[in-house]
């Protein structure tokens, strides 16, 4: 089967620093996949790079099969309509509704009329227990936790085939962390689409990954079915999976 994401040999230099180094991975349709790694390590890089937002130095990125690097403006287009993204902090935009945010594809990709694009939206919203009325608030009038349902929201309005969600539980409190990683774990089921999951939270990646990747030194170091985590057989995993300063990986304090 072709795999929905497939990243090979990605590199990437910033300020200097080889942050990708050969980074290899892939996704099969459907399957969750979560990125565990400290901070710093690339995690986010990757996902940009797989994304578009960021263009590797070397190496490739496939998505759906398709070169998606070598594709032109209306290829890539195309391309980007299959993935959704969730970003790191939520990234919602403040001077927008939280509707105009969950339509922000429809409306300004998409060019639907606004009445639909916001009935479309209230759907979602709905679909992330996001009652409308918080329709036409802005962004700050929203605790952090509606905030990460908002963001959901709009990750998913176009029922993408690929969905991307980068540390969509950090700052919030465990039960609603937990809320948060049940309504992935129910939408990404709903579509039928491809996860990749970043987080630092073990019991977060225990709930929403089929498999678990872990990245160290600009590489997958290792990758498993996410039941195997405690067993790795790697010092490094062990390590960051016990939380521990004490082990191969040294903390940058
Ligand atoms: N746009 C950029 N320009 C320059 N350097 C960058 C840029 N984006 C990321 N970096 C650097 O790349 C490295 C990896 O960053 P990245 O954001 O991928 O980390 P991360 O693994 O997601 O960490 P965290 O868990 O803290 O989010 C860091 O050293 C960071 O400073
Ligand atoms: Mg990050």
């Amino acid at each position: 089967m072709t795999a929905m994401l497939e990243l090979a040999g990605l590199e990437k230099t910033l300020n200097r620093r080889k942050v990708l180094d050969g980074l290899t991975l892939d996704v099969a349709p459907g399957k969750s996949l979560v990125i565990i790694g400290g901070s710093g390590v690339g995690k986010s890089v990757t996902i940009k790079s797989a994304i578009g937002i960021m263009r590797p130095d070397a190496g490739s990125v496939r998505i759906d099969g398709e070169d998606f690097l070598a594709l032109d403006r209306v290829g890539r287009e195309r391309a980007v309509r299959k993935i959704g993204m969730l970003f790191q902090g939520g990234a919602l935009f403040d001077s927008l509704t939280i509707w105009e945010n969950v339509a922000f594809r429809l409306l300004y990709a998409d060019s639907v009329p606004r009445k639909e694009a916001r009935e479309r939206a209230v759907e979602v919203m709905r679909k992330v227990r996001l009652a409308p009325d918080f329709a036409n608030l802005r962004p700050v009038e929203l605790s952090g936790g509606m905030q990460k349902r908002a963001a959901l929201a709009r990750a998913i309005i176009g029922a993408p085939k690929l969905i991307f969600f980068d540390e969509p539980t950090t700052g919030l409190d465990p039960i609603t962390a937990d809320a948060i990683n049940d309504l992935i774990v129910e939408m990404v089921k709903e579509l039928g689409s491809a996860a990749v999951s970043i987080t630092h939270d073990m019991a977060s990646a225990r709930k929403i990954a089929d498999e678990i990747a872990m990245i160290y030194q600009g590489k997958i170091i290792w990758r498993g079915p996410a039941r195997d985590v405690d067993a790795s057989g790697n010092a490094y995993v062990d390590q960051f999976v016990r939380g521990s300063a004490d082990g191969p990986i040294q903390a940058v304090v």
